[in-house]
Parts: structure tokens; sequence; C-alpha cells
């Protein structure tokens, strides 16, 4: 019997013949056909990959080869420090990408909350720095899988654990399938908005443990928390589209969700992202993520300076700067300080908060 996946090694055995027709058509003119069978190989071996049948290899690394090229483009449109290239998803196509990880427009389900009169009082001073990591606040990066489109979700649920960890000094691991299920009934895999999720934190009373109600990345009903220990929040806000006012946001109050544009992620390995708003769009939001911290690469002859956002995903650690990313700062890169939203959770008890140092 032949077995019924293809892994990396047998590729070995055709990868001449099957990169010959695209060698012309697509290839960085400086990667021959045999450095590019090696480097699929790598990638197979690397993040574990099989595919069902020799069609579907063939098939997979012609898309590795474009993506290769999507690349080559990215690097050159690149204005910060950003490198692009092979990741998990090199196997994917936008389009693929786009239906696994992708969530509407803002204005497809509905528009957000109105952005009320801001309270000064809980803003802090812009400081130069703030990594919520360092002070330990941070939950581990998750991993939404590929069949469920809710990154939204899980945006929402790490920025109440890390706002649970600076202002009651508990630390929780909550439902995300709660918020997919009780926000959009049975569809929350579609995709969705943190606001909603957090009005539906808000309005239920909390929310339970993820060891509760755990994670199925699938659309299910509501089954909300029937005598669950809960965790609720105080309120929730859009934050204004200005970059210091989220920084600042940010540093008194932890971190904070944002929407923006995904395109430039799926290729992303490391370093700051800058492009030209033509080539990342500020008005399609399609990914929403927490943004964790804040600093600036200072002035070195030669090299790139200035600030940038640090940003968790829910892609798992394999992807990006071990599951996070980083995002020039002061430009609405991606569109980045279009929808910053977060929950509102106060100091109880009388315990001071976590401090982000710099
Ligand atoms: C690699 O993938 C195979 C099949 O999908 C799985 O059985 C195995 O546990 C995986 N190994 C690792 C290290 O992830
Ligand atoms: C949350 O989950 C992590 C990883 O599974 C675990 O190490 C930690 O102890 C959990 N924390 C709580 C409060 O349950
Ligand atoms: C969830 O429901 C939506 C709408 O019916 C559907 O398009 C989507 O494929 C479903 N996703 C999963 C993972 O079941
Ligand atoms: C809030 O909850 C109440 C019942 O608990 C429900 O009737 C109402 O529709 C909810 N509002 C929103 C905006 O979800």
């Amino acid at each position: 019997m032949w077995p019924t996946t293809f892994p990396a090694a047998r590729l070995m055995l055709w990868g001449l013949w099957i990169a010959a027709p695209f060698a012309s058509t697509f290839l960085a003119p400086d990667l021959s056909t045999s450095q590019l069978t090696q480097m699929f190989q790598d990638f197979m071996r690397q993040f574990n990959k099989t595919y069902l049948s020799q069609e579907e290899m063939q098939y997979r690394f012609k898309v590795f080869v474009q993506n290769l090229e999507v690349s080559r483009r990215l690097q050159a449109e690149e204005l910060g420090t950003a490198q692009y290239g092979v990741t998990c998803f090199s196997d994917l196509t936008e389009s693929e990408f786009a239906m696994m990880f992708g969530i509407p427009q803002p204005s497809q389900l509905g528009l957000p909350p109105s952005l009320r009169d801001s309270d000064n009082s809980r803003l802090g001073k812009l400081t130069k720095s703030c990594d919520w990591r360092k002070a330990g606040v941070i939950p581990a990066v998750k991993y939404q899988g590929k069949k469920c489109r809710s990154c939204w979700a899980f945006a929402a649920v790490s920025n109440i654990e890390a706002l649970w960890n600076i202002h009651r000094h508990v630390p929780r691991n909550l439902s995300v399938q709660e918020v997919l299920d009780c926000t959009y009934n049975k569809i929350g895999c579609l995709g969705g908005y943190v606001w909603d999720g957090l009005r539906t934190v808000f309005n239920s009373s909390g929310l339970s443990s993820s060891r509760l109600y755990p994670y199925t990345g699938r659309n299910q009903t509501c089954q909300k928390h029937q005598k669950r220990t809960v965790t609720q929040i105080d309120g929730y806000e859009l934050l204004p589209r200005d970059e210091n006012y989220i920084a600042r946001i940010l540093a008194s109050q932890g971190p904070v969700t944002a929407l923006l544009n995904q395109a430039r992620l799926q290729n992303y390995q490391k370093g700051i992202i800058q492009s030209p708003s033509q080539s990342c769009n500020p008005m399609r939001l399609d990914h929403a993520a927490l943004i964790v911290g804040y600093d600036e690469v200072k002035s070195r002859r030669g090299s790139w300076v200035g600030p940038y956002w640090i940003i968790q995903n829910s892609w798992g650690e394999r992807w990006g700067e071990k599951g996070y990313f980083r995002l020039h700062r002061g430009t609405n890169t991606c569109g980045i300080a279009m929808f910053a939203a977060t929950a509102i959770v106060r100091d109880s008890g009388g315990k001071k908060p976590v401090l982000c140092r710099p």
C-alpha cells in the first residue's frame, strides 16, 4: 500500500520534475528549481506538513512559489524593517488565507458603538515605551485554528484576561467559545467585532472559564454560563483615532484591541512593518489583534528609526515573532488606529494596579 499522505522526504523523488514547469513563469530569477524544491522540503519539515495526494502536493508547491514572489514584492515595498518570506501559511493562496482568517469589514455586520466623550481620568502620560509582557500580565499566545474566523473573540478575551491581571491581580483563562457562541449565535466563525463581543460580556454579566466552556472552533448555540464562575468587566469603549491617545490608554490601563488590514501578515516573518497606505489600505480592515505595548528604535546611523506597536496575534507561536508582530506607530499603518477598543476593568480591593515599566 502507498501511504495516503506525502511527507517531505517523498518530495525528493519527484521534486525536480514538478518544479520545472513553474521555473520560467513565476520564479525569482536568482532561485534555481532545485533550490526551490529544497526550500519547499524544508518548509514541509519545519511546519510538519503532509498532503493527501501527489496532485495536492504539486499544487501546494506552486502556491508556495507564488508566495515567494509575493514576499519579494512586499519586501521591495517595505519601508520599515519587516522581513517577508516562508511562513507557516506559505502553502495557502491569498484567497484561502482570507477565507480562513479574514473577518468582514466593520460596516458589513453592523457599526461600532459611537464614540463617547473620552474619559480623561483613565489617561496616563505618554511614556517612551511600555511592554506589558515584561510585567507578566499577558496571556500566552493562542491559536485560533484554520476553520473559524475567531480572531475578534480571541482579541476580546485576551484583552479581558490581561486587564484582570493588571487591575484585579487575578489570572484567568476565559472562554473564547462563549464569546463566539453568545455574540453571534451559531455563526460566530463567520467573523465579528471585538466591541460586539465586549458588549455581550458586559451585558450578560461576565464570561466563564475556558476550562468550563472550551474552544471548539465551531459555530455553536450559546450555552450561557450555567452555574459557572464568571469574570465581569465594568464596561468597554472605542478609542479615538489617535495613536498617542491609544498609547496613553495602553500605558495606564493595559492592552487594547485593534482592527487592521492583514494583507502583509501571511508572509510576515519578523521586524517592524511600515508600508505606504496604497499597499496596505487603512480602510480595509479584516483582522483583529491585541496591542500589548509600544517602543521606538532610536537613532542609529544608517538604519531604520521610529516608533512601533507590539501586537499579539492568535495564530500560534510558530507564526511571526513567537506569535507577535510589530507595526510602525504614528501613521495609521494598515489602519491600526481606526477601531481600537478595550474592555474597562476597574481596580478593586484597594490594591494598586500593576504598572507598565518601560
Ligand atoms: C505531524 O503531523 C502528523 C500528521 O498530521 C501528526 O500525527 C504528528 O503528531 C505531527 N507531529 C508534530 C511534531 O506536530
Ligand atoms: C491558564 O492556562 C495556562 C496554560 O494552559 C496554565 O499554565 C495556567 O495555569 C492557567 N491559569 C489559570 C488561572 O487557570
Ligand atoms: C459557521 O456558520 C457560517 C454561517 O452559516 C458558515 O458560513 C461557516 O462555514 C460556519 N463555520 C463553521 C466552522 O462551522
Ligand atoms: C442585554 O441583555 C438583556 C437581557 O439580559 C437583553 O434583553 C438585551 O437585548 C441585551 N442587549 C444587548 C445589546 O445585547
